[in-house]
């Protein structure tokens, strides 16, 4: 047999194993499926909650579509208008912000405990990656997302993060360099933030990432049906639960506490609240830049890092944790339990310090500098 035919037989099995369609009967998926029962038993809901909120964020989405306008005269008085006039528009749109942080919460510790639990394993790789994949498109909804209320702060925040783009390049080798700058104007659209960068922008955030995100989603969803749930711990579970009915129906509950609570949420705590600028002062063009604009609490874990480290170190940084994370299942596959779970408390403690405290840091290494 050629190279060629070997090579080719090998990615027809390993298709194969991965994606076993012949599993896909009402006896596999249905009536045999089980769900590991150990300590480690309440991670396996996360996914769950995580689909859970991505639903939300669908539907509300579409919600919002009804009257916000996608052009630079218009989108901050639509969404003005939403807040205000719009018949629980200000439920809507709040349950919207509320319940994307919710999401990016839940696939963060989802990914983190896939790991510690070692489910990346031979023959559940492509689960990893296409999550991983989702991992990166949900910042993408979050980065778009962030521009369409065309406030100041927004407008301001995206251009630091497309400049940042752009001078990733510098530390990028050989032809790749110029790959940041033609991102920046093919996201951009323009010379500058404008009419062309939103248009783009909502198109990302209302039809690009979605369909994507479906796609992959799908692929996510069957794999995990057709392999069923990892084993997650060392030794062997002693005890094992239906997911038809047990399961599904636990899950319902958590979905039913989770929805409660994005509900009182929603109803009661504007997400806007803790902020300290005024988000509805509608972009100008002609108007200051704000003092310390941030960007949404899921991205301190780089926007800390790149105010107080060279930008360079940060880019690297990034540039490696991508790379580690899209090809996880084949860098850790001799790792044990015991080190992915010390790893795994290594990346949660980072994660917990530079959300909750990376200002206190900040403001301290500013005092020690002055
Ligand atoms: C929109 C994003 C995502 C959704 C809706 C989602 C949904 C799910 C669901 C419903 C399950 C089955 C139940 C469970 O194990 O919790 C699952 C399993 C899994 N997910 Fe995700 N996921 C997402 C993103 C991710 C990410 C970011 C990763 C890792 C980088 C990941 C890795 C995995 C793995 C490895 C499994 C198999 C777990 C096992 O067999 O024990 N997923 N996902």
């Amino acid at each position: 047999m050629s190279d060629k035919k070997k090579g080719l037989k090998r990615l027809v099995e390993f298709m194969y194993d991965r994606l076993p369609m012949h599993k896909f009967n009402f006896e596999h998926i249905v009536l045999e499926k089980e769900v590991p029962v150990h300590r480690m038993s309440w991670a396996y809901y996360l996914g769950g909650l995580t689909l859970f909120f991505f639903m939300v964020q669908v539907v509300t989405g579409i919600f919002l579509l009804f009257y916000y306008q996608p052009t630079v005269s218009d989108a901050h008085a639509s969404i003005e208008y939403i807040t205000k006039y719009v018949n629980n528009g200000f439920f809507i749109r709040n349950l919207h912000t509320w319940s994307s942080s919710c999401m990016i919460l839940c696939l963060v510790v989802h990914a983190i405990t896939t790991f510690a639990m070692k489910a990346f394993a031979p023959p559940r790789e492509m689960i990893w990656v296409g999550g991983a994949a989702m991992l990166i498109l949900t910042f993408a909804f979050g980065f778009t997302g962030y521009l369409l209320p065309w406030h100041q702060i927004a407008v301001n925040a995206t251009k630091v993060m497309l400049q940042s783009i752009e001078e990733s390049g510098h530390y990028l080798p050989g032809f790749l360099s110029g790959v940041p700058h033609y991102m920046r104007e093919l996201i951009q659209g323009g010379s500058v933030v404008g009419q062309a960068t939103l248009s783009r922008f909502f198109a990302l955030h209302v039809v690009i990432l979605p369909l994507i995100v479906f796609g992959i989603l799908a692929m996510h969803l069957l794999s995990v049906q057709l392999h069923g749930m990892s084993q997650g711990v060392d030794t062997l579970p002693k005890k094992t639960e239906k997911f038809f009915p047990f399961f599904i129906l636990k899950d319902l509950i958590v979905w039913g506490v989770a929805f409660l609570g994005i509900f009182i949420l929603a109803v009661c705590v504007p997400f806007e609240s803790f902020y300290a600028f005024p988000l509805f002062q509608a972009y100008n063009a002609l108007g200051a830049t704000p003092e310390g604009i941030k960007p949404e609490w899921y991205f301190y874990f780089t926007y800390y890092p790149l105010e107080l480290l060279p930008f360079w170190l940060v880019m690297i940084g990034m540039i490696v944790t991508g790379t580690v994370l899209l090809l996880t299942p084949w860098i850790f596959k001799n790792t044990s339990r015991r080190m992915l779970t010390i790893i795994a408390w290594a990346i949660t403690a980072y994660l917990v310090i530079t959300t909750l405290f990376g200002n206190v840091i900040l403001e301290l290494v500013k005092g020690v500098k002055s």
